[in-house]
């Protein structure tokens, strides 16, 4: 159900990359945390490429230790341009076969998961993206980090919308630091590996991604959501739900990561969300009721002990950098993206 989703969105995704896809073809890409939400993406997406674009397949290797995703998912890889590798990214690992991508998108990325998880979630965004720098260095792969929105921490109205200059408002003792600072550090070892040997390796800082493929588990605000209004529940909102955030469909972001691969700065991280409409967690429920035409009831409530707080007030991205250097430009509205995750949601969480 996961994999073999939506090839309408694999097809928007090809289509808005064009001929830079060409750069694929005949090539082996690794992706780690490759059953996450985002890293899954990437299948339908070559399934297409594959069978449509290319005279030589390109091949991919997903790893992932399923710390996060299901295995279940296993059963619905049977695609001969696929090869499974469980592994978890802080061991190294001798690959055999010449990788020519890395796309790094192993993370704890819910903060349901993070503070389960803290030394995992440090050690996945340190050792784990020095282990995949050192297999981009030897085999002189174009690597991608997948950094987080979260390198900002909290910042102040000034700063909102934050630019990728922005040098960030972070506690490195507060409840989310485990995810925040690693992802930071992690950013730094992109840069020395640029910097000291020439690795081709660039960083995406993704902004609240959402759409078909996430986890009914996850915890992240739109699963969360999806979930309680499926089983009839209240929406629970932590906090006051005056936090703000913008929100940005799966198709867009993926093609934005995969222009950062492929056109990105080498050493250089780039801001990938959509930069409207800013809204309010409450906000969101009024818009999610639009677009399934349900009232949604929501409960504000406290913080589960589950749950980090410390919430960043504010979360939207200046896509100026972006929008020069790789030409991305999300292009699905909210309620556009919304009507497509419920749709999808609706039968995948029942
Ligand atoms: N989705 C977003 O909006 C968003 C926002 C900011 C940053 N990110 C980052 O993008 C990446 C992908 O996010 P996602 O939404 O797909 O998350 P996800 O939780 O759906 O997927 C992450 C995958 O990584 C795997 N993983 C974790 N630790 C691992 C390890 N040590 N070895 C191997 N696999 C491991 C998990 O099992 C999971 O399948 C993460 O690094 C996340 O921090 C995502």
């Amino acid at each position: 159900m996961n994999i073999q989703r939506n090839e309408e969105d694999a097809k928007a995704i090809v289509k808005q990359l064009g001929e830079d896809i060409k750069e694929f073809e005949g090539k082996t890409i690794l992706i780690t945390g490759g059953f996450g939400f985002l890293g899954q993406m990437f299948i339908p997406v070559a399934k297409i490429l594959n069978h449509t674009n290319f005279t030589s397949p390109c091949k991919i290797i997903l790893m992932d230790n399923f710390i996060t995703s299901s295995e279940l998912i296993k059963n619905e890889l049977d695609y001969d341009f696929v090869e499974f590798i469980e592994h978890d990214v802080i061991q190294r690992i001798p690959i055999k076969q010449k990788i020519d991508f890395i796309i790094h998108a192993a993370g704890i990325a819910s903060p349901t998961y993070y503070r389960k998880y803290p030394l995992e979630t440090l050690d996945v965004a340190i050792q784990g993206t020095r282990n995949m720098l050192d297999i981009a260095k030897e085999n002189n792969s174009k690597l991608l980090f997948f950094s987080s929105s979260e390198i900002y921490g909290d910042p102040y109205n000034d700063d909102v919308p934050t630019s990728e200059d922005y040098r960030g408002n972070v506690s490195c003792l507060g409840p989310r630091a485990c995810y925040d600072e690693s992802k930071r550090l992690g950013e730094t070892i992109t840069r020395i590996y640029f910097e000291q040997f020439g690795v081709h390796s660039v960083i995406v800082r993704p902004f609240n991604v959402f759409g078909p493929g996430m986890n009914k588990n996850d915890y992240r605000v739109l699963p969360n959501f999806a979930r309680q209004i499926i089983t009839g529940n209240n929406v629970k909102v932590y906090g006051t739900g005056n936090q703000t955030r913008t929100y940005c469909y799966i198709t867009d972001a993926v093609t934005g990561f995969i222009k950062a691969l492929l056109n990105g700065k080498p050493g250089e991280a780039y801001n990938i969300g959509n930069d409207s409409p800013e809204i309010s967690v409450i906000e969101l429920t009024k818009h999610i009721s639009n677009v399934i035409q349900q009232e949604v009831k929501v409960e504000l409530s406290e913080y589960p002990s589950s749950y980090p707080p410390d919430e960043p007030q504010r979360r939207c991205p200046d896509l100026t950098k972006s929008r020069r250097d790789l030409d991305f430009n999300p292009t699905v509205n909210l309620e556009d993206g919304l009507q497509k995750f419920f749709e999808w949601a609706r039968i995948a969480y029942s």
